[in-house]
């Protein structure tokens, strides 16, 4: 059963008199469980394309279903459950919020939906250990390498126990080292949790890690 669906998803921007069509109709079926990685150049659409499969962005034309949520006829409150129940989030820039410990900033997803404080700190020291970070749960995020940023970050993304992550070049601002381990973790850690990950990325070496890869070109996706 697919995951996450696409069908005939386009994303148009019109600013002023010009027409800016950047997702041209993609389709797509995704089962549960798998790994996804989609390149392509900057500016093909890539982040566009991933924040409308996570509800950051609207379609403009086309449907989107993510665990059976039709997200085109979701109301504004059901959409901002599934932002926090559904999938969970990791981007370039790790967002982390400055006054709080790496396991603070894990645990505050979790909390914000309803879970008692001390479950959820259980559970970010849990998932901040399969990140190798339980030597770093109360360091603050100015204390922590950038590597180490992006390992909370993949840490609560996890939280909620969604069944779909999805990354937008999460190792984008980091050197060749640094991405290797946080790649290798964020991979290994989905694989075991058997999360449905989709990833965009620059990067064509990471095509290696996915089960199915695409490159986004033209506003289409197409295999390969
Ligand atoms: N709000 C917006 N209004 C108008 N155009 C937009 C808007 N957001 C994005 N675009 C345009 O859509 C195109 C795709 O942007 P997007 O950020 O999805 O690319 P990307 O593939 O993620 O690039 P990168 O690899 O640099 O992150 C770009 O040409 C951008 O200028
Ligand atoms: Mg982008």
């Amino acid at each position: 059963m697919a995951i996450i669906e696409l069908q005939q998803v386009k994303k148009v921007y019109d600013i002023g008199p010009e027409h800016l069509e950047i997702i041209s109709g993609v389709d797509a079926q995704w089962s549960d469980g798998s790994i996804i990685i989609i390149t392509g150049e900057s500016g093909s659409g890539k982040s566009t394309l991933l924040n409308m499969i996570g509800a950051l962005d609207s379609v403009t034309e086309g449907t989107i279903h993510v665990a059976g949520h039709p997200l085109h006829s979701m109301s504004e409150d059901e959409l901002t459950d599934f932002r926090s129940a559904t999938v969970g989030f990791i981007f370039q820039f790790h967002y982390l919020m400055k006054d709080f410990t790496a396991r603070e900033n894990v645990m505050v997803p979790a909390f914000m939906r309803g879970m008692n404080k001390k479950d959820a700190l259980d559970k970010a020291a849990e998932l901040l250990t399969a990140v190798g970070m339980e030597n770093r749960l109360d360091h603050f995020p100015s204390q922590l390498s950038g590597g180490e940023r992006q390992r909370v970050a993949v840490a609560r993304s996890l939280i909620n126990d969604p069944p779909v992550v999805l990354a937008d070049e999460p190792t984008g601002n980091l050197d060749e080292r640094n991405s290797r381990k946080v790649e290798e973790i964020l991979f290994q850690l989905v694989r075991s949790v058997g999360k449905t990950l989709v990833l965009v990325t620059h990067d064509n070496h990471l095509k290696e890690y996915g089960d199915q890869s695409f490159i986004l070109e033209d506003g289409r996706l197409c295999e390969g």
